[in-house]
Parts: C-alpha cells; sequence; structure tokens
C-alpha cells in the first residue's frame, strides 16, 4: 500500500506587522480587549503590490528546500486560498509559473479556514492512488484584503501569511486518516457576501455573527476530534502533538481540554499571526518543526474549522 509523508514545510509571513495598539487608531477597541477576547497579540499584513501567490512562492520554496527537493521534483500543486490574486489563472498555476515548473495538474481549492486540510485530504489521496508522488501542498491568503476596516468586529481578528507541506509517496504513513465535512445550511452566519459571479463586487466583505460561529465551532470541532480518534481506534493520550486552526485561543484552548492535552503540547501561534485562515495550520506546523518541538515519529492532530461552514481534521505521524 502507498501512503503520503511529509518529506518537508514552510511558511512566510509578509514583514509589514499590526500590532493591537496600532489597530486602537483604526476603529474603537483597545489591545485588553482583543487579547482577553481571541489571544492575538499582532498579525502580519501583506504591503501594496505584495500578492498572495508571492506568500505562496516563499513558503513554497522553503518547504522543498527542507524536503531537500527541486520544483522539477513536484508533480501536484494544490493551493488552499480564499483570496487567490486573480479569478483566474488559478494561484496555483501562477505559483506553477514562478516554480518553473510545466506540465503537472495545479488548482485551488476553496474551504476558507478549512482550506489546508481539505488540500492535504485531497492531495494524500492523488498519492494514494499513485496519481502523484510529490505534491505541493500551500496554504496562504491575503485575508487583510476581504476586511471592512471600518468594522471592529472582524478586522481584528485576521493576518496574511502563507505555510506549505511537500508530501511524498512512502510505504508506511504519514498522513494515517483525513476528515472533512461541510454544511452550506450555516453560510449566513459567516461570510463574504458579494462578488462578481453574483453582481454585488462592492459587498466583498467578511461579515461574521462571532458568538454563533464560536458556540459552533467548538462542539463541531469536538466532535471531529471524537470522530477521527474512533476511526483509528486511538484513545486521546495517543495524540503528541495538538496543531489547531488559530482563530481564537479560547476555541484552541477547548479543543485542548478535548484532547486532555496540556497547552504546552498545542501549537499555538494565534498571538503572533492572528486567524491566517487556511495559512494558519501549516504556519504553526513549521514554527514548531523548525523550532524543534515535534519531532519524527511523533502524531499530530490537526483540527480546522470555516466559513461554509466546513470542517475537518488530519491524523499524522510524522
Ligand atoms: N473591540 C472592542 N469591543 C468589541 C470589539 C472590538 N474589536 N468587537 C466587538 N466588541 C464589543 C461588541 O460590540 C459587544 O459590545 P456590547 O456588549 O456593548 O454589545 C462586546 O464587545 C461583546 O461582543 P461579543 O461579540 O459578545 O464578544 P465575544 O466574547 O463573543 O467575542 C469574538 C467576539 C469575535 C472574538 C468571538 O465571538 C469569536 O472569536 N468568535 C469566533 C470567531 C471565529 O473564530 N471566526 C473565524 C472562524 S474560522
Amino acid at each position: 500500500m502507498t501512503f503520503s509523508r511529509i518529506l518537508g514545510t514552510g511558511s512566510y509571513l509578509p514583514a509589514r506587522v499590526m500590532t493591537n495598539a496600532d489597530l486602537e487608531s483604526v476603529v474603537d477597541t483597545t489591545d485588553a480587549w482583543i487579547r482577553e477576547r481571541t489571544g492575538i497579540e499582532k498579525r502580519h499584513l501583506v504591503s501594496e503590490g505584495e500578492t498572495c501567490c508571492d506568500l505562496a512562492e516563499a513558503a513554497s520554496r522553503r518547504a522543498l528546500e527542507a524536503a531537500g527537493l527541486q520544483p522539477s521534483d513536484i508533480d501536484l500543486i494544490v493551493v488552499a486560498t480564499t483570496t487567490p490574486d486573480q479569478f483566474f489563472p488559478s494561484t496555483a498555476c501562477l505559483l506553477q509559473q514562478r516554480l518553473d515548473i510545466h506540465g503537472c495538474p495545479a488548482f485551488d481549492l476553496q474551504a476558507v479556514c478549512t482550506g489546508f486540510v481539505y488540500a492535504m485530504d485531497v492531495a494524500d489521496k492523488y498519492i494514494r492512488c499513485g496519481a502523484a508522488k510529490r505534491a505541493l501542498i500551500v496554504g496562504a491568503e491575503t485575508f487583510s484584503r476581504l476586511l471592512d476596516w471600518s468594522d471592529r468586529t472582524t478586522c481584528v481578528l485576521f493576518g496574511d501569511g502563507a505555510g506549505a507541506v511537500v508530501l511524498g509517496a512512502a510505504d508506511e504513513p504519514g498522513i494515517i486518516s483525513s476528515h472533512i465535512h461541510a454544511d452550506g445550511a450555516y453560510k449566513d452566519l459567516l461570510q463574504v457576501p458579494g462578488g462578481h459571479g453574483n453582481g454585488r463586487p462592492d459587498e466583498a466583505y467578511v461579515e461574521m455573527r462571532g458568538n454563533e460561529v464560536f458556540r459552533f465551532a467548538v462542539t463541531t470541532l469536538g466532535r471531529i476530534v471524537d470522530e477521527t480518534l474512533e476511526a483509528n481506534g486511538l484513545s486521546r493520550s495517543d495524540i503528541d502533538w495538538l496543531i489547531p486552526h488559530q482563530a481564537n485561543i479560547r476555541i484552541i484552548q477547548a479543543m485542548a481540554r478535548k484532547v486532555d492535552l496540556p497547552m504546552e503540547r498545542v501549537v499555538v501561534t494565534v498571538q503572533d499571526h492572528g486567524n491566517t485562515s487556511s495559512a494558519s495550520i501549516p504556519l504553526a506546523f513549521d514554527v514548531a518543526i523548525r523550532d524543534g518541538r515535534i519531532k519524527r515519529g511523533e502524531t499530530l492532530l490537526m483540527e480546522a474549522f470555516g466559513g461554509g461552514f466546513t470542517w475537518g481534521s488530519v491524523l499524522i505521524k510524522y
């Protein structure tokens, strides 16, 4: 049997930093409110002219270097993003051109904050069935461009960045299992209502009913943890690291309790990155690999929740 294994990771954050104190002069908010309700202290934002593909390229080159591979070794590119540079070509095709890769399939995948988990699920299946041997999976976002910077209930929450993983075919996992779900019945709770497709391009800003999203996220993520453990006959004590989507420290703490892990065993970057949507898990993953916390052979649980709603998990033997 063929499985997919993590060969390398990389990430990239734009240089510009916006602290909570900086936000106090943008909207009616305070550093104390943002820290207490979300755990966020600062976030990175793209500068004028900097694109989602720029972030994806930098993260991808670092992941390829960590994997000891050349771009020409890649035979599948999946970019999870909610903020593509253009309607088309896809950001994956733009990235493919930057990396001077030709011919392999390249496509974007849109599942908002669950995008990276969805992309891992898809790429793992390509590799398991033999359709790809070395896949580049990227989560990249310029979410700051989707924000209404006069809406204090949303603009304080998000940031920009990219993370990437190179997956390779292997005889043993790797990705043990992945689980993805969606329910469009909740579309109104977290959305960008406008778009060119519906003739409302002027309403292309994030709207959220934060309280309701919070409650649904905690319940749903709790269920996906149970589903993942049950599918593999594992118990909570088998998990070495939780790598959650970085939306809010209070949701992350609730998930740590659910998995019965101390916070030292949870990778937390929300204080430095804010919510970078599909980039948040690969960014956090790369940070914890590069600082030496996550080691080969350990069991990792990734979980995410996002607009749609979408939600999912990936269980990995690193
Ligand atoms: N600064 C100061 N006050 C703010 C504020 C801000 N940035 N944003 C909202 N407030 C105010 C509200 O207006 C409200 O005031 P009121 O009581 O006078 O009406 C008060 O703070 C409490 O608002 P509420 O929405 O109940 O706060 P909360 O504790 O639910 O926290 C979130 C708000 C958004 C941080 C929280 O609901 C959350 O994290 N939800 C999940 C969001 C998420 O993860 N989304 C992405 C999923 S991928």
